[in-house]
Protein backbone atom coordinates (compact mmCIF):
# COMPACT_ATOMS: atom_id res chain seq x y z
CA UNK A 1 0.00 0.00 0.00
CA UNK A 2 1.32 3.29 -1.34
CA UNK A 3 1.81 5.69 1.96
CA UNK A 4 2.20 9.07 1.13
CA UNK A 5 2.86 10.16 4.44
CA UNK A 6 5.16 7.10 5.85
CA UNK A 7 7.29 8.04 8.94
CA UNK A 8 5.72 10.87 10.01
CA UNK A 9 4.32 9.38 12.83
CA UNK A 10 6.58 6.36 13.94
CA UNK A 11 5.58 6.28 17.29
CA UNK A 12 2.10 6.46 16.67
CA UNK A 13 1.95 3.87 13.90
CA UNK A 14 4.14 1.41 15.34
CA UNK A 15 0.94 0.81 17.98
CA UNK A 16 3.02 -2.13 20.20
CA UNK A 17 3.46 0.15 22.87
CA UNK A 18 0.55 1.76 23.10
CA UNK A 19 -1.71 0.09 25.49
CA UNK A 20 -5.47 0.89 25.84
CA UNK A 21 -5.39 0.66 29.74
CA UNK A 22 -1.97 2.81 29.96
CA UNK A 23 -3.31 5.50 28.06
CA UNK A 24 -6.64 5.39 31.25
CA UNK A 25 -4.08 5.08 33.59
CA UNK A 26 -1.44 7.48 32.84
CA UNK A 27 -2.51 11.45 33.86
CA UNK A 28 -0.42 13.11 32.36
CA UNK A 29 -0.70 11.93 28.98
CA UNK A 30 -1.26 13.76 25.37
CA UNK A 31 -4.85 13.43 23.50
CA UNK A 32 -5.45 10.42 21.58
CA UNK A 33 -7.24 10.10 18.53
CA UNK A 34 -10.22 7.43 18.41
CA UNK A 35 -11.99 5.92 15.46
CA UNK A 36 -15.74 5.85 16.71
CA UNK A 37 -18.07 2.86 16.33
CA UNK A 38 -20.26 2.99 13.59
CA UNK A 39 -22.80 0.28 13.10
CA UNK A 40 -21.85 -1.38 9.66
CA UNK A 41 -19.05 1.29 8.58
CA UNK A 42 -16.16 0.35 11.72
CA UNK A 43 -15.56 -3.69 11.00
CA UNK A 44 -12.51 -5.32 11.28
CA UNK A 45 -11.40 -4.54 7.69
CA UNK A 46 -11.76 -0.64 7.82
CA UNK A 47 -10.27 -0.91 11.41
CA UNK A 48 -7.31 -2.15 9.70
CA UNK A 49 -7.23 0.11 6.85
CA UNK A 50 -7.45 2.92 9.41
CA UNK A 51 -4.79 1.26 11.71
CA UNK A 52 -2.04 0.64 8.46
CA UNK A 53 -2.42 4.18 7.42
CA UNK A 54 -1.68 5.23 10.80
CA UNK A 55 -2.50 8.22 13.39
CA UNK A 56 -5.40 6.82 15.29
CA UNK A 57 -4.78 5.68 18.60
CA UNK A 58 -7.60 3.24 19.10
CA UNK A 59 -10.53 1.74 17.54
CA UNK A 60 -14.19 0.79 18.47
CA UNK A 61 -15.22 -1.61 16.60
CA UNK A 62 -19.37 -1.37 15.94
CA UNK A 63 -21.58 -2.16 18.31
CA UNK A 64 -22.86 -5.84 18.62
CA UNK A 65 -25.97 -7.29 21.23
CA UNK A 66 -25.27 -8.64 23.92
CA UNK A 67 -28.52 -10.71 23.84
CA UNK A 68 -27.31 -12.21 20.45
CA UNK A 69 -23.40 -12.69 22.29
CA UNK A 70 -24.56 -14.87 24.92
CA UNK A 71 -27.01 -16.88 22.16
CA UNK A 72 -24.14 -17.64 20.87
CA UNK A 73 -25.50 -16.14 16.62
CA UNK A 74 -22.76 -16.77 14.50
CA UNK A 75 -23.50 -13.57 12.78
CA UNK A 76 -22.39 -11.84 15.97
CA UNK A 77 -19.52 -13.74 17.09
CA UNK A 78 -17.85 -13.37 12.90
CA UNK A 79 -18.43 -9.19 14.10
CA UNK A 80 -16.68 -9.39 17.55
CA UNK A 81 -13.24 -10.89 15.53
CA UNK A 82 -10.83 -8.63 15.15
CA UNK A 83 -6.91 -8.67 13.63
CA UNK A 84 -4.26 -8.10 15.72
CA UNK A 85 -3.04 -5.38 13.75
CA UNK A 86 -6.15 -3.11 15.07
CA UNK A 87 -4.86 -3.35 18.37
CA UNK A 88 -5.31 -1.65 20.71
CA UNK A 89 -9.47 -2.33 19.99
CA UNK A 90 -12.29 -1.29 21.86
CA UNK A 91 -15.41 -3.80 21.41
CA UNK A 92 -19.29 -1.53 22.50
CA UNK A 93 -21.63 -3.58 23.15
CA UNK A 94 -25.56 -2.78 23.67
CA UNK A 95 -27.90 -4.40 26.54
CA UNK A 96 -30.31 -3.38 29.07
CA UNK A 97 -30.21 -6.85 30.71
CA UNK A 98 -27.26 -6.38 34.03
CA UNK A 99 -26.96 -10.05 34.36
CA UNK A 100 -26.79 -10.78 30.50
CA UNK A 101 -24.30 -7.61 29.68
CA UNK A 102 -22.25 -9.22 32.46
CA UNK A 103 -22.22 -12.60 30.54
CA UNK A 104 -21.84 -11.12 27.06
CA UNK A 105 -18.42 -9.16 28.45
CA UNK A 106 -17.05 -12.47 29.79
CA UNK A 107 -17.77 -14.42 26.86
CA UNK A 108 -16.04 -11.50 24.48
CA UNK A 109 -13.38 -11.38 27.12
CA UNK A 110 -12.82 -15.38 27.11
CA UNK A 111 -12.93 -15.66 23.11
CA UNK A 112 -10.81 -12.71 21.35
CA UNK A 113 -8.83 -10.61 24.46
CA UNK A 114 -10.05 -7.23 23.08
CA UNK A 115 -8.01 -3.99 24.90
CA UNK A 116 -11.27 -2.35 26.33
CA UNK A 117 -15.21 -2.50 26.59
CA UNK A 118 -17.34 0.04 25.73
CA UNK A 119 -21.36 0.17 26.21
CA UNK A 120 -23.54 2.09 24.51
CA UNK A 121 -25.72 4.52 26.39
CA UNK A 122 -26.27 6.59 23.48
CA UNK A 123 -27.76 5.12 20.18
CA UNK A 124 -31.08 6.61 19.33
CA UNK A 125 -32.24 4.80 17.21
CA UNK A 126 -35.54 2.99 17.81
CA UNK A 127 -34.65 -0.45 17.59
CA UNK A 128 -31.96 -0.14 19.94
CA UNK A 129 -33.74 2.66 22.22
CA UNK A 130 -37.16 0.29 21.95
CA UNK A 131 -35.19 -2.34 24.11
CA UNK A 132 -34.28 -0.02 26.72
CA UNK A 133 -30.86 -0.03 25.31
CA UNK A 134 -28.56 2.62 24.21
CA UNK A 135 -29.41 5.96 24.99
CA UNK A 136 -32.96 4.85 26.54
CA UNK A 137 -30.42 3.78 29.82
CA UNK A 138 -30.01 7.67 29.90
CA UNK A 139 -33.85 7.51 31.26
CA UNK A 140 -32.97 5.31 33.83
CA UNK A 141 -30.09 5.80 35.44
CA UNK A 142 -30.46 2.96 38.27
CA UNK A 143 -30.51 0.37 35.36
CA UNK A 144 -27.33 1.98 33.83
CA UNK A 145 -25.59 1.79 37.55
CA UNK A 146 -27.04 -1.89 37.66
CA UNK A 147 -24.93 -2.33 34.55
CA UNK A 148 -21.95 -0.86 34.37
CA UNK A 149 -21.59 -2.70 38.63
CA UNK A 150 -22.10 -5.56 37.00
CA UNK A 151 -19.96 -5.54 34.12
CA UNK A 152 -17.42 -4.29 36.21
CA UNK A 153 -17.48 -7.03 38.23
CA UNK A 154 -16.13 -9.64 35.64
CA UNK A 155 -14.56 -7.12 33.44
CA UNK A 156 -10.95 -7.99 35.45
CA UNK A 157 -8.69 -5.17 35.13
CA UNK A 158 -9.71 -4.37 31.40
CA UNK A 159 -10.86 -0.74 30.65
CA UNK A 160 -14.48 -0.12 30.74
CA UNK A 161 -15.68 2.61 29.03
CA UNK A 162 -18.85 3.69 28.34
CA UNK A 163 -20.49 5.87 25.23
CA UNK A 164 -23.26 8.47 25.55
CA UNK A 165 -25.00 11.84 24.88
CA UNK A 166 -25.50 14.85 26.63
CA UNK A 167 -29.14 13.55 27.85
CA UNK A 168 -31.86 12.19 26.61
CA UNK A 169 -33.94 15.38 26.01
CA UNK A 170 -32.55 17.69 28.52
CA UNK A 171 -28.81 18.68 27.43
CA UNK A 172 -28.23 19.17 30.57
CA UNK A 173 -28.73 15.88 32.42
CA UNK A 174 -24.72 14.54 31.88
CA UNK A 175 -24.37 16.83 35.18
CA UNK A 176 -25.83 14.00 37.38
CA UNK A 177 -25.44 10.91 34.90
CA UNK A 178 -21.52 11.30 34.23
CA UNK A 179 -20.44 11.01 37.61
CA UNK A 180 -23.05 7.76 38.38
CA UNK A 181 -21.06 6.39 35.85
CA UNK A 182 -18.15 7.14 37.02
CA UNK A 183 -19.02 6.12 40.52
CA UNK A 184 -20.29 2.82 39.18
CA UNK A 185 -17.12 1.85 38.03
CA UNK A 186 -16.54 3.47 34.65
CA UNK A 187 -12.92 4.00 33.36
CA UNK A 188 -13.31 6.21 31.18
CA UNK A 189 -16.71 8.19 29.18
CA UNK A 190 -17.14 9.39 25.70
CA UNK A 191 -19.61 12.12 25.56
CA UNK A 192 -21.10 12.84 22.58
CA UNK A 193 -22.37 16.68 22.54
CA UNK A 194 -25.97 15.77 21.75
CA UNK A 195 -29.16 15.11 23.25
CA UNK A 196 -30.71 11.84 21.84
CA UNK A 197 -33.81 14.17 20.95
CA UNK A 198 -31.63 16.02 18.61
CA UNK A 199 -30.30 12.71 16.56
CA UNK A 200 -28.07 14.11 14.68
CA UNK A 201 -29.57 17.59 13.81
CA UNK A 202 -28.52 21.29 15.23
CA UNK A 203 -24.73 21.44 16.17
CA UNK A 204 -22.75 18.96 18.80
CA UNK A 205 -22.07 21.44 21.70
CA UNK A 206 -18.36 20.98 22.55
CA UNK A 207 -19.13 24.00 25.44
CA UNK A 208 -21.32 21.63 27.38
CA UNK A 209 -18.60 18.91 26.36
CA UNK A 210 -15.79 20.90 28.44
CA UNK A 211 -18.23 21.23 31.51
CA UNK A 212 -18.20 17.62 31.65
CA UNK A 213 -14.52 17.44 31.97
CA UNK A 214 -14.18 19.79 35.02
CA UNK A 215 -17.21 17.28 36.43
CA UNK A 216 -15.26 14.17 35.76
CA UNK A 217 -12.03 12.39 37.50
CA UNK A 218 -11.94 9.45 34.86
CA UNK A 219 -10.59 10.51 31.15
CA UNK A 220 -13.39 11.98 28.95
CA UNK A 221 -13.25 11.43 24.87
CA UNK A 222 -14.90 14.46 23.01
CA UNK A 223 -17.23 13.61 20.46
CA UNK A 224 -19.70 15.36 17.43
CA UNK A 225 -18.96 17.13 14.29
CA UNK A 226 -15.34 16.96 14.12
CA UNK A 227 -15.35 16.46 10.49
CA UNK A 228 -11.96 17.79 9.27
CA UNK A 229 -8.97 17.04 10.40
CA UNK A 230 -8.11 21.14 11.08
CA UNK A 231 -10.90 20.61 13.29
CA UNK A 232 -9.23 18.25 16.32
CA UNK A 233 -7.16 21.13 17.45
CA UNK A 234 -9.97 23.24 18.11
CA UNK A 235 -12.33 21.09 19.78
CA UNK A 236 -9.41 19.75 22.28
CA UNK A 237 -8.73 23.69 22.75
CA UNK A 238 -12.59 24.21 23.34
CA UNK A 239 -13.32 20.87 25.87
CA UNK A 240 -9.60 20.23 27.17
CA UNK A 241 -10.85 16.61 26.63
CA UNK A 242 -8.36 13.52 26.79
CA UNK A 243 -8.92 12.80 23.14
CA UNK A 244 -11.26 12.89 20.37
CA UNK A 245 -13.56 10.49 18.83
CA UNK A 246 -14.12 10.80 15.14
CA UNK A 247 -16.78 8.86 13.56
CA UNK A 248 -18.41 10.43 10.14
CA UNK A 249 -15.22 12.34 9.41
CA UNK A 250 -13.68 9.20 9.09
CA UNK A 251 -15.77 7.43 6.65
CA UNK A 252 -14.16 6.97 3.74
CA UNK A 253 -11.32 8.79 4.86
CA UNK A 254 -8.86 6.19 6.75
CA UNK A 255 -6.21 9.74 6.31
CA UNK A 256 -8.14 11.81 8.58
CA UNK A 257 -5.97 10.56 11.82
CA UNK A 258 -2.90 11.11 10.30
CA UNK A 259 -3.63 14.39 8.97
CA UNK A 260 -5.19 15.75 12.05
CA UNK A 261 -1.64 14.62 14.24
CA UNK A 262 -0.37 16.19 11.01
CA UNK A 263 -1.52 19.52 11.51
CA UNK A 264 -1.21 19.53 15.53
CA UNK A 265 2.46 19.52 14.65
CA UNK A 266 1.88 22.81 12.12
CA UNK A 267 2.87 19.86 9.23
CA UNK A 268 0.20 20.37 6.02
CA UNK A 269 -0.65 16.98 4.62
CA UNK A 270 -2.40 16.24 1.52
CA UNK A 271 -3.26 12.79 0.00
CA UNK A 272 -3.89 12.39 -3.93
CA UNK A 273 -6.51 10.52 -5.44
CA UNK A 274 -3.42 9.01 -6.87
CA UNK A 275 -2.54 7.48 -3.53
CA UNK A 276 -6.02 7.06 -2.52
CA UNK A 277 -6.33 5.08 -4.73
CA UNK A 278 -4.02 1.31 -3.12
CA UNK A 279 -5.65 2.10 -0.44
CA UNK A 280 -9.12 1.48 -1.82
CA UNK A 281 -8.41 -1.59 -3.23
CA UNK A 282 -6.61 -2.87 -0.56
CA UNK A 283 -9.55 -2.13 1.76
CA UNK A 284 -12.03 -4.22 -0.84
CA UNK A 285 -9.36 -6.86 -0.63
CA UNK A 286 -9.77 -7.21 3.36
CA UNK A 287 -13.89 -6.75 2.86
CA UNK A 288 -13.68 -9.81 0.19
CA UNK A 289 -11.57 -11.40 2.42
CA UNK A 290 -13.76 -11.40 4.90
CA UNK A 291 -17.40 -11.53 3.61
CA UNK A 292 -16.62 -13.51 0.24
CA UNK A 293 -16.82 -12.13 -3.53
CA UNK A 294 -20.60 -11.26 -2.21
CA UNK A 295 -18.59 -8.78 -0.31
CA UNK A 296 -18.44 -6.27 -3.15
CA UNK A 297 -22.07 -5.50 -2.63
CA UNK A 298 -21.61 -4.34 0.90
CA UNK A 299 -17.85 -2.36 -0.44
CA UNK A 300 -20.15 0.06 -2.05
CA UNK A 301 -21.46 2.14 0.45
CA UNK A 302 -17.46 2.92 1.20
CA UNK A 303 -16.98 3.50 -2.34
CA UNK A 304 -19.93 6.41 -1.72
CA UNK A 305 -17.90 7.45 1.16
CA UNK A 306 -14.63 7.46 -0.36
CA UNK A 307 -16.05 9.36 -3.51
CA UNK A 308 -18.14 11.68 -1.76
CA UNK A 309 -17.23 15.31 -2.85
CA UNK A 310 -16.46 16.93 0.41
CA UNK A 311 -13.45 13.86 0.58
CA UNK A 312 -11.93 14.93 -2.42
CA UNK A 313 -9.02 16.89 -2.73
CA UNK A 314 -8.98 17.51 -6.15
CA UNK A 315 -12.10 18.27 -8.69
CA UNK A 316 -13.05 15.26 -10.79
CA UNK A 317 -14.56 15.99 -14.15
CA UNK A 318 -17.57 13.94 -14.70
CA UNK A 319 -17.48 12.77 -10.68
CA UNK A 320 -21.49 12.71 -10.52
CA UNK A 321 -21.89 9.91 -13.56
CA UNK A 322 -18.37 7.91 -11.66
CA UNK A 323 -20.49 7.77 -8.39
CA UNK A 324 -23.40 6.22 -9.59
CA UNK A 325 -21.37 3.71 -11.28
CA UNK A 326 -18.84 3.16 -8.33
CA UNK A 327 -22.17 2.53 -6.09
CA UNK A 328 -23.50 -0.08 -8.78
CA UNK A 329 -20.36 -2.27 -9.44
CA UNK A 330 -20.63 -5.98 -9.59
CA UNK A 331 -16.52 -7.23 -9.12
CA UNK A 332 -13.28 -6.29 -8.53
CA UNK A 333 -12.02 -6.04 -12.20
CA UNK A 334 -15.22 -3.67 -12.99
CA UNK A 335 -14.23 -1.64 -9.96
CA UNK A 336 -10.18 -1.35 -10.79
CA UNK A 337 -11.32 -0.41 -14.78
CA UNK A 338 -13.47 2.50 -13.35
CA UNK A 339 -10.83 3.45 -10.32
CA UNK A 340 -8.08 3.60 -13.50
CA UNK A 341 -10.78 5.86 -15.89
CA UNK A 342 -11.65 8.27 -12.77
CA UNK A 343 -7.41 8.86 -12.18
CA UNK A 344 -7.28 9.37 -16.15
CA UNK A 345 -10.07 11.98 -15.93
CA UNK A 346 -8.22 14.06 -13.29
CA UNK A 347 -4.77 14.12 -15.40
C1 LIG B 1 -23.37 5.01 10.26
C2 LIG B 1 -23.20 5.27 11.73
C3 LIG B 1 -23.24 4.20 12.61
C4 LIG B 1 -23.08 4.41 13.99
N1 LIG B 1 -23.03 3.34 14.84
C5 LIG B 1 -22.75 3.53 16.17
C6 LIG B 1 -22.51 2.43 17.05
O1 LIG B 1 -22.52 1.26 16.65
N2 LIG B 1 -22.28 2.73 18.36
C7 LIG B 1 -22.21 4.01 18.84
O2 LIG B 1 -21.98 4.23 20.03
N3 LIG B 1 -22.40 5.07 18.01
C8 LIG B 1 -22.63 4.85 16.70
N4 LIG B 1 -22.73 5.93 15.86
C9 LIG B 1 -22.47 7.28 16.40
C10 LIG B 1 -20.98 7.66 16.22
O3 LIG B 1 -20.14 6.79 16.92
C11 LIG B 1 -20.73 9.10 16.70
O4 LIG B 1 -21.03 9.20 18.07
C12 LIG B 1 -21.59 10.12 15.95
O5 LIG B 1 -21.58 9.88 14.55
C13 LIG B 1 -21.09 11.57 16.21
O6 LIG B 1 -19.75 11.71 15.83
P1 LIG B 1 -19.32 12.38 14.40
O7 LIG B 1 -19.97 13.72 14.34
O8 LIG B 1 -17.82 12.41 14.45
O9 LIG B 1 -19.86 11.47 13.34
C14 LIG B 1 -22.92 5.73 14.50
C15 LIG B 1 -22.91 6.81 13.58
C16 LIG B 1 -23.03 6.58 12.23
C17 LIG B 1 -22.99 7.76 11.29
Amino acid sequence: MVNPLDNIYPAHTAGSFFMWKEFIQNTKRNPILVLAPMADMTDSPYCRIVKKIGGVDVVFHEMVSSEAIVRNSEKTLRMINFHEDERPIVQQIFGADPGVMANAVRSIINKTHPDGIDINMGCPVPKITGTESGSSLMKDPALAYEIVRAVKEVIGDIPLSVKTRLGWDNPDAFHTFLPMLEEAGADLVTLHGRTKSQGYSGEADWNRIAEAKKILHIPLIANGDVSSPEMVKEILAITKADGVMIGRGALGNPWFFLQAKMILENKKAEVSLEEKIPVILEHLQLHLERYGQKGIVTFRKHLGWYFKTNRLEEEIPGIKEFRSRLVRVENVDELEKLLQEIKNAVK
